[in-house]
């Protein structure tokens, strides 16, 4: 059974709504009052290695907190008296009508940071009517997550091979996968020196000191890890090929992301293989926006992974105006560092249709299941809320360049 609270309406009239508060185990989640809290309130109760895996960017941290510091270069322009007592954030994209313009990204590894993490996200965006991607490199088995959210997309980390990508292919569609997303800036694995000083290592090594890590986190060490190893037993990456999964404690499980021979060759055979909307995650280029275009993609996610790859990377609200310039019919989807309802609008009226949020969901799971998810969907959304009505707005879809002046 769901371990949740009902979840507040999405749009609409829905001030009431968000009065509503958490209850019963989910007593903390009153103190989580918007997304940076739900982080702030995971912390203490990870291992230090985990919370780490979540949080750090890669090297010195540069390009995460420069994503977070590019929204400040831009001010909104009020409008008032109008009658926006009436307001809706619902957004269409690849004909599928949400209930906000955002979604959780997908993000590997879930289920080791909060139990049965992909499953729960999955369940609150399926009923807050919002899309959950899975990451090819978690735990959850795409069939049985897809079990869970019929709507989910899916995120590959796969090899170019021909007959590997055909059964790929063949895999995701039998599930009933609805979006095909291809991570594309992982083409290495990148030098995440904070995860190797904590421990945190792929494959999972229980050192003296990650062991110490998890034992002075009970909560964590009985509710996620051995819970996981009782009910599921050993983890294994179930995503990245057609068949067979990967130990997460094995020696293969090192660097299994990266492909660094995928190339645009690749993306056009599974554009001929997989029917469905086609999406390219991870581009910062105008250049490659237009090879997506040409390659028959139907939507990109300009997205420097959370500053997670290379820390020189610029942020992608930065590239997002002359990016959508190049898109012309292809859906212009964005994350890394949106935190805010503003944060969201802002990209919206740089000429995205879409954002997609990470860590917050991640914590939430972490913080309380799926009851803390769908706590984190609804203050992204009562923010979204809030904020176009003071921007005299009643529609997301409405947010247009004029909102904006460069700070
Ligand atoms: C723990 C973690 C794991 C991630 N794993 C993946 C992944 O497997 N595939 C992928 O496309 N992106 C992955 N990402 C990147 C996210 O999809 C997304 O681009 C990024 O988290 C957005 O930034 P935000 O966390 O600041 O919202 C991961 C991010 C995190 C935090």
């Amino acid at each position: 059974m769901a371990d949740h609270a009902p979840a507040p309406a999405l749009s609409g009239r829905s001030d009431q709504a968000y009065g509503r508060m958490p209850h019963g185990r989910h007593r903390l989640l009153k103190h989580a009052l918007n997304l940076d809290d739900i982080q702030r309130l995971a912390n203490p109760r990870l291992p230090h290695a985990v919370y780490g895996y979540v949080a750090n960017g890669v090297e010195a941290g540069v390009a995460r907190d420069h994503n977070r510091t590019s929204f400040q270069g831009w001010r909104m322009v009020t409008r008032v008296l109008r009658d926006v007592s009436e307001r809706s954030q619902a957004t269409t994209l690849f004909g599928r009508r949400y209930a906000a313009p955002f979604g959780i990204a997908p993000m590997g590894a879930a289920a080791v940071v909060a139990y049965d993490a992909d499953n729960r996200m999955a369940r609150a965006a399926r009923a807050a009517d919002i899309p959950f991607v899975l990451s090819a490199n978690s735990i959850t088995p795409m069939e049985e997550l897809a079990a869970n959210n019929p709507d989910a997309w899916f995120a590959s980390y796969q090899s170019p091979e021909p007959d590997k990508v055909e059964r790929m292919i063949e895999r995701v569609a039998a599930a009933g996968i609805k979006v095909y997303v291809i991570t594309v800036d992982v083409p290495v694995g990148s030098n995440r020196e904070d995860d190797r000083r904590a421990g945190y290592s792929m494959p999972l090594r229980p050192t003296p000191r990650l062991t110490w890590d998890g034992l002075t986190h009970p909560g964590w060490l009985a509710g996620t890890a051995l819970r996981t190893l009782l009910k599921r037993g050993v983890p294994e990456i179930s995503n990245l090929e057609a068949r067979g999964g990967v130990n997460l404690f094995s020696r293969e499980v090192a660097g299994i992301a990266g492909h660094s021979d995928f190339t645009w060759r690749a993306v056009e055979h599974i554009r001929r293989l997989w029917k469905g909307p086609l999406v390219i995650k991870g581009l910062l280029s105008r250049e490659d926006a237009k090879i997506a275009r040409e390659s028959g993609a139907d939507g990109i996610v300009v997205s420097n992974h959370g500053g997670r790859q290379l820390d020189a990377a610029v942020s992608p609200l930065e590239v997002l105006p002359e990016i959508k310039a190049e898109s012309r019919d292809m859906a212009v989807m964005i994350d890394s560092g949106f935190r805010r309802g503003t944060d969201v609008l802002k990209a919206l009226a740089l000429g995205a249709d879409f954002v997609l949020v990470g860590r917050p969901f991640l914590f939430a799971s972490a913080l309380a299941g799926q009851a803390g998810v769908e706590h984190a969907i609804s203050l992204l959304s009562k923010e979204i809320d809030i904020d176009l009505a003071l921007l005299g707005l009643t529609q997301a879809s409405d947010a247009g360049p004029d909102l904006l002046r460069r700070a």
